[in-house]
């Protein structure tokens, strides 16, 4: 059953279009926020919406965005504005992945996801803290375990989420004693359309593996936010690979990380 809505609770859920971001907008949901739903494919949302208003008596406002530019970062938050909104969490959760070897991986493709997995997370983070300092609100960043390491044949992408997460606990940091709590959330491996999208099921990382369901994911990510922790590792496995690589020399845990990932 629904907790019943507060009108001071509204959470901005990025890439709520499909996986781990579908999942946390029924969590928001689920825990009495009335949602605005943002990503490129708007029918899913509308569909999502829908049912989360149905279920749980909320609104849903569905805003489609495209965020892979600061520009797309700024229409959202005029968007959001445009509707009278002020939010009280942020879950930046979009985010996109390219795999293979960078000496012929697409340029543009890098370059727009680094955009979308870094820039757009900066861009919505300081612009809406004005709202979420005066509601005691929250933010939750969609990092990954990838965060942690190097990760050769998906190099961009490894290193955009080690921003996200060094960005989070950063402003984390800062933002102590203002009431206003950041957690990185950092799944490993998740059933969601980002395999598709990185065209990467031939990875040793994914390829005849059963991952966890983007539910499960953010569900702990949601709890983790709700609890005010900094970094939150689904998973025993993950969470003791994000915590050996520290004792171990970088070039060889990369090596490992390059093993584990090839092409199979
Ligand atoms: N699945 C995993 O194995 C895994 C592991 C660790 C971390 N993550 C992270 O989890 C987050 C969510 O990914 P997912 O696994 O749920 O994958 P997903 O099912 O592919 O979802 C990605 C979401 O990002 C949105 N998105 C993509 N490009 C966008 C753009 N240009 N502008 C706005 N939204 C955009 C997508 O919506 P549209 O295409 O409709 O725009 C979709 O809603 C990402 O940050 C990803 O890096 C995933």
């Amino acid at each position: 059953m629904s907790q019943s809505v507060n009108s001071q609770k509204i959470a901005l859920i990025t890439g709520a279009s499909s996986g781990i971001g579908k999942a946390l907008a029924e969590e928001f949901a689920a825990g009495g926020y009335h949602v605005i739903l943002a990503a490129r494919s708007v029918a899913p949302m509308e569909s999502l919406a829908a049912e989360l208003t149905r279920r749980h008596g909320l609104t849903a406002t569905v805003i489609g965005a495209d965020l892979e530019s600061e520009a797309g970062a700024r229409q959202l938050v005029a968007d959001v504005r445009s509707r009278g909104l002020a939010i009280s969490a942020l879950a930046n959760n979009a985010g996109y992945a390219a795999f293979g070897e960078f000496a012929n991986s697409d340029l543009a493709t890098e370059l727009a996801s680094m955009q979308l997995n870094m820039t757009a997370v900066v861009v919505l983070s300081k612009l809406f803290l004005p709202d979420l300092l005066a509601n005691k609100g929250k933010i939750l960043n969609t990092a990954s375990t990838a965060a942690f390491q190097p990760g050769p044949y998906m190099a961009v992408y490894y290193a955009t989420k080690a921003f996200v997460l060094s960005f989070s606990e950063a402003i984390a940091a800062e933002l102590e004693g203002t009431g206003v709590t950041v957690t990185a959330l950092c799944p490993g491996p998740t059933a969601s359309g980002f395999q598709d999208r990185a065209n990467m099921h031939n990875s040793g990382l994914v390829k005849g593996k059963k991952l966890p369901t983007a539910e499960s994911v953010a569900a702990i990510g949601y709890r983790a936010m709700q609890n005010g922790e900094r970094v939150v590792i689904p998973g025993a496995m993950n969470w003791l690979m994000a915590q050996s690589v520290r004792f171990a020399p970088r070039r060889v845990v990369t090596s490992m990380v390059k093993s584990m990932s090839k092409p199979v």
